[in-house]
Order: C-alpha cells, then structure tokens, then sequence
C-alpha cells in the first residue's frame, strides 16, 4: 500500500503542529511509530487516505459517528443549520430541542447544560459536584480517561497512558492532592478509602463501562454498589458517559444497567461528529449553575447551532431506526469470529466487548482493571494494528481502545474484516 502521501502531509504537519497530531490518541507512536495515516475523508463506513487507499472504518473517530461518515440526514441537517448563520451568541431552539431530546432519552437527567467537549463537561460536572456538596476531594479510577482537564490528569487511560502521560507534567501538586485514584472493579478498596475519607469526598466519578483501558465492563454488583457507597458518603456519583451514552442503546449505559448516577457527563455521539458535550442531572444539583446558583461554567461555542442540529439529526436516526441490535449482532459475529481464528492460530488473546464495542488484549490475560490492561502486550498488537493496516482496516493506534462496529457496517465488510484477521494472524504466528 502506497502511502507517500501521508507521508509527506506529515512532515509538513510535524514542523507546524506540536507532534504532528491535534490530539495524541491520533499518533502511531504507540504501534511502532510510522507515520499516521493521513485522512481525506470518510464515506459511510469507510475512511479514505490523501493516496486514495480506503480503509474500513472501526475507530468511529472514537467514537462519535454511530452512522458512519456523512450520514445524509446529519449532512443535511447541517447545511440547514449553516444556511441560518452558524453562531448566534444567543438562545436558539435546536440547542433547546436537544436538551430536551437529551432529558427525555436519559433517565436521571433533569437538566443539562450543553458545552463544546466532552472535556469541559466531566470538568464542569466535578466542579459542580465540589460547588454542591462544598466538599474537595474526588474519587475516579486508575486508567480511567474523562478528558485533560487536570483534576482527572492522575492515573489517567486512552491516549495519556499510550504516551505515557498518565500522569501528565503541568498538573498542580494542588490538584492532585485532591483526587484518589483507585483500581476499578475493586469494591472493597471503594468502600476502605469512602470509610477513610468519605466526609472529603465530593464526588465519585467512571465511565459506567469503562471504554479507555480498552472496554471493560463492571464486574456483577460493582456499580450498584458503588453508588451505594457513594450515596452513603453524602457524595454525588457521576457518570462520564462520553463515549457511552446512546452507544448501547438509545439513552445512557447507566440506565441500561440500572444504576442511575447523580450527574452524567455526554459528548461524542450527541454532537454527530461536530463538536458537543453536555452535563447534567438531579434538579436540585443542576440549580447550582449559574446564573441560578453560585458555580459559575460558561462557553462561547455551547450549544453550537451546527452540532446541535447534527446531534438532533443522529439521535432521530438512531430513535427511528433503532440500529442496536443488529449492530450488537455485527459485533458479536466479529468477535466471535477473531476469537475463534485466535484459538486456530494459538495466538492468546483476550477480548472484552460490551454491545457495539470491543478490545483485543494480546497476551491472554483477563483483563478487568488498568493493572491486567498494561500486561496486554504491546509489540503484538501493534504488529497487528500494522497488518490490518496494510489490509484497509483501521483500527485506533493504541492497545487501550475500543473496535467500534458503527450502524453502517454490514456482514460483508465484517466478512472482509475477518479475512484481514485471518491473514494477520497467519502472518504473526508463521515465524
Ligand atoms: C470517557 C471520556 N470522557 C471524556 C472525554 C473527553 O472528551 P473530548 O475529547 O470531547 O474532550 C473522552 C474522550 O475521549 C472520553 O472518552
């Protein structure tokens, strides 16, 4: 596969912008350091590159683009959208429709407050936790990523442990004296530190199933009784549902499993690829953002005319036409299938999915926390990632992140993808 092209588009990125890449998740530094393909578009479930290879799609842009790429009902929505002026500065209905869409699809969600980023909004819903309960300390999981605001800096997953940087540089010692991170999964460490420092604590904050060690998902009881806990401690319980709301099903992970926290934080698939985040819950914690409450959040670019209407367009094509079980079925048929042809290759692996989404370990270990995550082995997959690579399947450069079968996959694309496995392993266990 000639891939010149990104090639060249890279050295000029790599002199203009820090590292070559906007955000580090998008860099190649973690499976062998070649250059990252460099993309020119996405078509339905295919990404194409500046030399005019294509790639089936897997990385969903981490996640937003349920529908695949330039889904027309989002299309459309947004040239509508454009047509009207992009940014007003001022209320308009698509970003009150949404928040409405939003409150009717989530259970526990009173009220949301639409930011630009997933970011912004697990940052805002911490402080908002702190603003409420007039408490410091927050409680969130090794491994776990919920943005690079710097509170949720320590012990972090996804691109900052696949760099490296899970603990990044530039984070106060101030703030980070003010968050606990614990092993996931682990109830009995939970309920030690809430024992220990739960008058402190104002807010326990995971992703229900976690998506940024790779997809792990809370072992029976673990989020029920963590929000036991964390009730009992007199702490609000928040939800990053960044990547997962709305992935599963049409709503949010927490009420698919039944726990419903005191906050969520979304983004990702409420934007439909734009920019979009939103936080939100109970009432009664919600009237502490100003301008009716003393925490003060805000944003320029909040609500965004355009992401809003392509937020509205994905969640009423996901609402009409309901893609998640046979998007649950495309999954499980892949997995299946890498499993199955990992057991005739002796290649260990362990794979985790949850739904539409999932992670292949190399290495074999069960993998239930960040700890069994880094043991998956790195040379392996990234051996891998290369070989689906140079097959046209992309898949995200990093062994922490999930595989995500988008409603516009169908068997025949995943029949190719199990051929790409097929030959892949082949490769990898014939030396
Ligand atoms: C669970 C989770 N929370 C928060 C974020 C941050 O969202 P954004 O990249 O939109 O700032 C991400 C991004 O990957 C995420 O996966």
């Amino acid at each position: 596969m000639n891939r010149q092209g990104s090639k060249a588009w890279f050295e000029r990125a790599e002199r203009a912008i820090a590292g070559g890449v906007n955000s580090p998740a998008r860099s190649f530094a973690a499976v062998g350091g070649n250059p990252p393909v460099v993309i020119e578009r996405g078509e339905g479930a295919w990404l194409i590159d500046v030399d005019g290879n294509k790639y089936i799609d897997y990385l969903a842009a981490f996640g937003p683009l349920v529908l695949g790429h330039s889904h027309p009902a989002v299309t459309a929505a947004i040239a509508a959208a454009i047509d009207q002026g992009p940014l007003t500065g001022a209320p308009h209905p698509d970003e009150i429709r949404l928040a409405e869409e939003l409150c009717d699809a989530i259970k526990g969600l009173d009220q949301v407050r639409l930011t630009t980023t997933g970011t912004e909004a697990v940052m805002s819903a911490i402080r908002l936790a702190r603003a409420y309960t007039g408490r410091n300390k927050l409680i969130k999981f090794e491994g776990a990523y919920h943005g690079h605001s710097d509170a949720v800096l320590v012990r972090a997953g996804s691109g900052a442990s696949t760099v490296g940087t899970a603990d990044s540089a530039g984070v106060p010692v101030g703030v980070t004296q003010d968050v606990i991170s614990l092993p996931f999964n682990d109830l009995e460490r939970l309920e030690d530190t809430l024992r220990q420092h739960g008058h402190e604590v104002a807010a326990v904050l995971t992703e229900p199933i976690v998506g940024n060690m790779g997809i792990v998902s809370p072992a029976p009881g673990y989020l029920e009784g963590m929000a036991r806990l964390t009730r009992e401690a007199g702490a609000l319980l928040i939800f990053d549902e960044v990547i997962t709301a709305f992935r599963f099903h049409y709503g949010s992970a927490g009420d698919m499993l039944g726990v419903i926290p005191d906050l969520y934080a979304l983004g990702k698939i409420i934007g439909g690829g734009l920019p979009a985040g939103a936080y939100g819950g109970r009432r009664d914690v919600m009237a502490a953002v100003a301008p009716s409450g003393p925490m003060f959040q805000a944003g320029t670019l909040a609500g965004n005319p355009l992401s809003s209407a392509a937020g509205l367009a994905t969640l009423g094509v996901l609402k009409q036409t309901n893609p998640y079980p046979r998007m649950d079925r495309l999954a499980n048929d892949l997995a299946s299938a890498i499993l199955q042809l990992a057991h005739q290759y002796g290649e260990a692996i362990t794979l985790n999915r949850a739904g539409s989404g999932f992670t292949v370990f190399f290495g074999g270990q069960a993998v239930s926390d960040y700890t069994s995550a880094q043991q998956a082995d790195k040379t392996r997959f990234a051996e891998f990632h290369r070989l689906m690579l140079d097959q046209g399947v992309y898949l995200a450069p990093s062994r922490f992140e999930a595989w995500f079968v988008s409603a516009i996959h169908d068997v025949d694309l995943i029949q190719q993808t199990v051929e790409a496995v097929d030959r892949a392993f082949a490769e990898m266990t014939s030396r």
